[in-house]
C-alpha cells in the first residue's frame, strides 16, 4: 500500500522524520525508508549549535547540508532545528557576558538561517527550544540567566531578518495537552504576537510514554494556539515504553500514534507530524530514559510495527 507521505498529502498534511547523518550516509535500508515514506525531515542533531558553530565564528554546515541535499533529492521539506537552546550549545557561548552573548546569538541565527535563506527546501525553523520548565516558569537556562526573557523576542527578530520567508516556531515538550506549561506557552505566544514579534508557529514535540498516559485535550490545545493565528505542528513524536516490548504495549503505543494523527487532522492549522526518527535501531530513547525504548514505528530490523499501521490508517 502507499507510503505515509502519499496519505498525508491527501489530507493536506506533511509526515516527517528526524534523520541522523551517520545511517543516512551508510545504510541503504535507512535511506530508502527515509526517502519514500516521509515528506518532511528534521536533522536530529546536525543543525544544532554544537554542530554548526562549534567555535566562535567557525561555521560548519557539513552535516546540515547532507540532510538538506537528501531532502531536496527526495522532494522533501526541511524543518530547521534548532537555533537557540540550552542544550548541545558549546561552552564558549555559555560563558559569555550579556552583550557578547546577545551578539553571538544574533550572529549565529544570521549565519545559520542565512545559509539556507535562498534554499527552497528549508522552510521553517525552531527558533527557540524548551524555554519553559514543566511548572510553566521560564527555564533558568544560561540564556535566561544572562539575558532575561528578551532573548526570545530578539531571536525571532534575528531569524526574520535573516529569512523573511521562513516559518518561525517556538518548540517544547510536555505541551501537547492542556496543562500549566502549555498555558504558559500560550500566554507567551499571545504576548509576543501582540508586540509584533514574528512567531509564526508552535511546535509540540510529542515525546510520549505509554506508562504516563495520553495527554488530555490535545486537539483542544492545538486549536487554542491555532486561534491565536499561528500554525501548529507535532515536531518530535515518539511513544516510548518500559522494556521489554510486548504485543499489549505495541497496541497501546499504536493508539497513541493514531490519536496524535487524528488530533492534527482535526485542526486545520496543524501542518503535520514529524516522528523523532523512524526505526528503533536509531532512537534517543534508550540512551536517555533508562530501561525504556521501542518508541518508533519500525523495529530495529526495519519491520513495520502496529504503530506504523496506525499512522498509515489514520492518515
Ligand atoms: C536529542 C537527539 O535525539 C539525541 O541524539 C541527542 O543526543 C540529544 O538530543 N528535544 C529536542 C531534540 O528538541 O533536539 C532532542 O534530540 C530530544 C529532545
Amino acid at each position: 500500500s502507499a507510503p505515509l507521505r502519499v496519505h498525508a498529502a491527501s489530507r493536506g498534511k506533511f509526515i516527517g522524520a528526524a534523520l541522523a547523518t551517520s545511517p543516512l550516509a551508510n545504510e541503504s535500508q535507512y535511506r530508502t525508508i527515509a526517502a519514500t515514506e516521509f515528506s518532511q525531515v528534521t536533522a536530529e542533531n546536525a543543525m544544532k549549535w554544537d554542530s554548526t558553530e562549534p567555535s566562535q565564528g567557525q561555521f560548519n554546515f557539513s552535516g546540515a547540508d547532507q540532510i538538506v541535499t537528501f531532502a531536496t533529492q527526495n522532494n522533501q521539506q526541511v524543518h530547521g532545528h534548532t537555533l537557540v537552546w540550552h542544550s548541545q550549545t558549546p561552552g564558549w557561548v555559555q560563558s559569555l557576558g550579556a552583550t557578547a552573548m546577545r551578539s553571538a546569538m544574533q550572529n549565529h541565527i544570521s549565519n545559520v538561517v542565512g545559509h539556507y535563506a535562498n534554499n527552497a527546501t528549508v522552510t521553517s525553523w525552531d527558533v527557540v527550544n524548551e524555554v519553559f520548565d514543566d511548572n510553566g516558569n521560564m527555564r533558568t537556562s544560561f540564556w535566561y540567566n544572562t539575558l532575561g526573557q528578551s532573548y526570545i523576542a530578539d531571536a525571532f527578530r534575528a531569524a526574520r531578518a535573516a529569512d523573511s520567508n521562513a516559518r518561525l516556531c517556538i518548540n517544547d515538550y510536555n505541551v501537547e495537552g492542556i496543562n500549566a506549561k502549555s498555558t504558559a506557552m500560550y500566554n507567551l505566544v499571545s504576548s509576543l504576537r501582540q508586540q509584533g514579534v514574528p512567531v509564526d508557529c508552535v511546535g509540540f514535540q510529542g515525546h510520549l510514554a505509554i506508562q504516563y498516559g495520553f495527554p488530555s485535550q490535545v486537539q483542544q490545545n492545538m486549536q487554542r494556539f491555532a486561534d491565536l493565528g499561528v500554525q501548529v505542528r507535532v515536531t518530535e513524536l515518539d511513544v516510548r515504553m518500559i522494556m521489554p516490548r510486548d504485543s499489549t504495549k505495541d497496541t497501546t503505543q499504536a493508539t497513541y500514534y493514531r490519536d496524535v494523527v487524528n488530533a492534527c487532522l482535526a485542526v486545520t492549522a496543524c501542518a503535520g507530524i514529524t516522528i523523532w526518527g523512524f526505526t528503533d535501531k536509531y532512537s534517543w530513547v534508550p540512551d536517555t530514559f533508562s530501561g525504556q525504548g521501542a518508541a518508533l514505528i519500525y523495529d530495529a530490523s526495519y519491520q513495520q510495527k502496529p504503530a506504523y499501521t496506525a499512522v498509515h490508517d489514520a492518515l
